[in-house]
């Protein structure tokens, strides 16, 4: 029996505390001895394709990268033929994709687990490292408070909602008119101003303003979220915030260099951490 990993959701708290317990260990065996995982991009990438490949060696598998072109997610054949052809050769899919809806179809059409490396919707490796990260920075993240502020109707800041909400951290996201999670888990709360946010968090997150795919939006996303830049001034706001970004960061729009650069940037520790949940969540759908 195999499981999929599309949405945080589909993890649940318990799937959530799983996958981090087996990220917290170097050692889970060989599942993919002798075995492929197909990791199919429709986007660009650094962390997530290097984190799941090296975490598929580390599985003891062979990784195939696999460009947009090469197989043409229904253009040059359908999502369907392209995951049952995989299917024939791996033991698991992990894929970026344009559309979330060709990863539901391409799960739906193989017996195989299919994990979303990052959708228009949902990014869910993403978020897990983030629990990871926080976890270990705080040690306990129940009641801990936590500040998203940005572009709160995107993947990143979806999949966050949906992790605090299973492990029980208190989530404010703060965006403008039009840029609110429009699927909200309940227990989140959404607010326009990012310094009412940010007061008391332990954590301020954010993410670009234009995401992969949006660039004919680029012009009204930067008016839009003109205020919403998390500076030295906004993390002052914090208690002694840790500064979170998913990366890649584009320095001076969504966040200053500073507050990249400074002591209390947990940056380079979450992209750490996407090595250690990638090899616990494919160990987790391959159990
Ligand atoms: N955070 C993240 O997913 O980075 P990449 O787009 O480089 O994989
Ligand atoms: N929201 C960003 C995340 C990149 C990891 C994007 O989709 O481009």
């Amino acid at each position: 029996m195999s499981s999929d990993l599309l949405t945080i959701t589909d993890l649940g708290p318990e799937g959530v505390a799983e996958i981090l317990a087996l990220s917290e260990r170097t050692e889970l065996g060989r599942p993919l001895a002798g075995k492929g995982a197909a990791l199919v991009f429709q986007k660009p990438s650094a962390r997530t394709r290097n984190s799941t490949e090296l975490a598929v060696v580390q599985l003891g598998g062979h990784p195939v990268y696999i460009q947009k072109d090469e197989v043409g997610l229904d253009t040059r054949e359908t999502a369907e033929d392209v995951a049952r052809t995989l299917a024939c050769y791996h033991a698991v899919i992990a894929a970026r994709v344009m559309d979330h809806s060709h990863l539901t179809r391409m799960a739906d059409a193989v017996s195989i687990p299919v994990v979303n490396r990052l959708s228009d919707k949902d990014h869910p490796l993403q978020a897990l490292a983030d629990i990871l990260t926080m976890n270990q920075l705080l040690g306990k993240l129940e009641g801990a408070k936590v500040a998203y502020v940005g572009d709160a109707d995107n993947n990143v800041a979806r999949s966050l909602a949906q992790a605090c909400v299973a492990v029980g951290a208190e989530l404010t996201l703060a965006s403008p008119d039009g840029y609110a999670l429009r699927d909200a888990p309940d227990g989140v709360r959404q607010v326009a101003d990012p310094t009412e946010a940010v007061k008391g968090a332990r954590f301020v997150y954010t993410d670009v303003w234009v995401s992969m795919g949006q660039d004919d939006e680029a012009d009204a996303r930067m008016k839009a979220f003109a205020g919403y830049r998390v500076d030295e001034a906004l993390m002052a706001k914090a208690e002694d915030a840790w500064f979170l970004h998913c990366l890649p960061a584009r320095r001076g729009e969504e966040v200053t260099h500073g507050v990249m650069e400074s002591a209390k940037s947990a940056v380079w520790r979450q992209a750490e951490n996407r090595m250690h949940t990638a090899r616990g969540a494919l160990a987790w759908v391959l159990s």
